[in-house]
């Protein structure tokens, strides 16, 4: 099966070009300024478009049990919801499992959860919630032979690994290949501040975002780094960066050399700690929690000059009529987590591209480029060159429309972007050739996505500023 893009702006990492581009057997053939089609050639006429690689979500909780709750998005809603705004992989992180069990009990429960649902591609992050000699030695064979070439630790949390425990965590993955992966936020001082504010009775939604201030998650971030750097200068990957202070503690390691990446999201980059007032607080309760908008500035100008390296989404998909029930009033009992798979493409093509922060080319490094580099699957994802997968996404930007759930495709009851207005739209998504969405409706099926075995970690990588 050959299929035919013609007439559209081709872009990559590096810059755009108007290009035709062929697709066979699902794979990228040739991009030519001007190819003619033969007879047995699908011709999609992308005029007035920029045709881009799919996007790569490497931050996603599908169906992951947080203890109070489990999240609703499975692998088919989730990667369906996915796939119709835009992106053809995830790499979604392993939840908790049983305690002591070992690396290869989640990723064996994963591959069940995946199996039969994935629409598009996807990979797994490992979760480190102990750590014994035994977990240390399965590590080499996690990389290498089961494809999990980066593990996620928290600082916070249950599960969250003492100082000593990070330091052996980075060291050994360090040493096999894998890139770490870090929430960071002072446990510590969260459950200090939380104490208080709850003994005062102050439980409204806005007192989650006054238990976890950015100088927790700052603090945290400058820690985590100064420990990769003990580990043998460990590579680190920063998850869910929500505010200026530790984007300056970032932008001082790599000024010094040191391995050091940062994810963004885009809730932290369009929304803001006002929403903890609304009535319907509870729906954006996450962590780290929304800033200010001073915090947000900061950020666009990390995306904008290249500290910050990726947008991913953390999607975590708790109902609004679920946090009403598990609260009970109460912002400690809420769970934490935000849907927003299917608008990250969106979201960040019309606040970043269309209002001119950000390029169209860094728009495919932060979205796709960088996070293909960094885990393990460039160049097979991330660009448009030929032999690699037919993962792209059109994107018209004269069309523009408002968002709102009752046209999303994941789980949740809500969207926390509801009425936002985007300019530029994902008109058409495909997965190793296969058209998996159009103007916003979804067109795969379910099984169809691949478990990507991704590679060791390659610090030599480079990654686009
Ligand atoms: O509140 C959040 N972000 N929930 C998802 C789990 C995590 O911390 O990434
Ligand atoms: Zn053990
Ligand atoms: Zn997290
Ligand atoms: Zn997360």
């Amino acid at each position: 099966m050959r299929r035919l893009i013609k007439n559209g702006i081709l872009v990559d990492a590096e810059g755009e070009s108007r290009q035709d581009l062929l697709i066979e057997d699902g794979t990228i053939r040739l991009c030519a300024p001007l190819i003619e089609p033969d007879s047995d050639c699908e011709v999609i006429d992308a005029s007035g478009c920029y045709v881009m690689p799919g996007g790569i979500d490497v931050h996603t909780h599908f169906n992951i049990d947080v203890g109070i709750a489990r999240s609703c998005d499975d692998f088919f809603t989730g990667t369906r919801a996915a796939a119709c705004g835009g992106t053809t992989t995830i790499i979604d992180h392993m939840g908790f499992g049983p305690a002591g069990c070992d690396l290869h009990h989640q990723l064996n429960v994963y591959h069940q959860y995946a199996a039969e649902k994935a629409v598009i591609d996807y990979g797994f992050h490992g979760v480190i919630q102990h750590i014994d000699d035994a977990i240390l030695d399965e590590m080499a064979p996690m990389v290498h032979e089961e494809g999990i070439s980066s593990f996620k630790l928290y600082l916070t949390y249950n599960y969250k690994l003492g100082d000593a425990d990070v330091l052996r965590a980075l060291q050994r993955l360090h040493q096999v290949g894998a890139l770490t992966t870090v929430h960071p936020e002072n446990d510590a001082a969260i459950a200090f501040r939380r104490a208080e504010l709850v003994a005062q009775g102050k439980t409204a939604p806005i007192y989650h975002a006054r238990s976890r201030p950015l100088e927790c998650e700052a603090e945290a971030i400058g820690r985590v780094i100064n420990l990769a750097q003990l580990a043998g200068n460990a590579p680190l990957y920063i998850v869910h960066l929500s505010n200026g202070l530790g984007l300056e503690y970032i932008r001082l390691a790599r000024a010094h050399q040191q391995p050091v990446w940062a994810e963004t999201c885009p809730q932290y980059l369009l929304l803001d700690e006002r929403c903890y007032l609304r009535e319907d607080g509870l729906k954006y309760i996450l962590s780290p929690p929304l800033r200010n908008v001073r915090e947000q500035d900061r950020l666009w100008v990390g995306i904008a000059d290249g500290a910050i390296d990726t947008v991913a989404t953390d999607h975590c998909t708790f109902p609004y009529q679920q946090r009403i029930a598990k609260a009970q009033g109460d912002f400690t009992r809420c769970p934490n987590g935000l849907p927003g798979v299917e608008n990250r493409m969106g979201l960040l093509f019309s606040a970043g591209v269309m209002s001119g922060r950000i390029t169209p080319s860094r728009f495919v490094a932060l979205t796709s480029a960088n996070p293909a580099r960094l885990f393990g699957l460039w160049p097979r994802k991330g660009n448009l060159m030929p032999g690699a997968d037919a993962d792209i996404v059109l994107f018209d930007p004269r069309q523009s429309d408002v968002i709102t759930h009752a046209r999303l495709h994941d789980n949740a009851d809500y969207s926390p972007y509801e009425g936002f207005r985007c300019q530029g739209l994902p008109v058409l998504t495909m997965c190793r050739g296969e058209v998996v969405s159009r103007n916003g409706e979804f067109t795969g099926r379910a099984g169809y996505g691949r478990f990507l075995h991704r590679k060791p970690f390659d610090k030599h990588s480079h990654i686009q500023g």
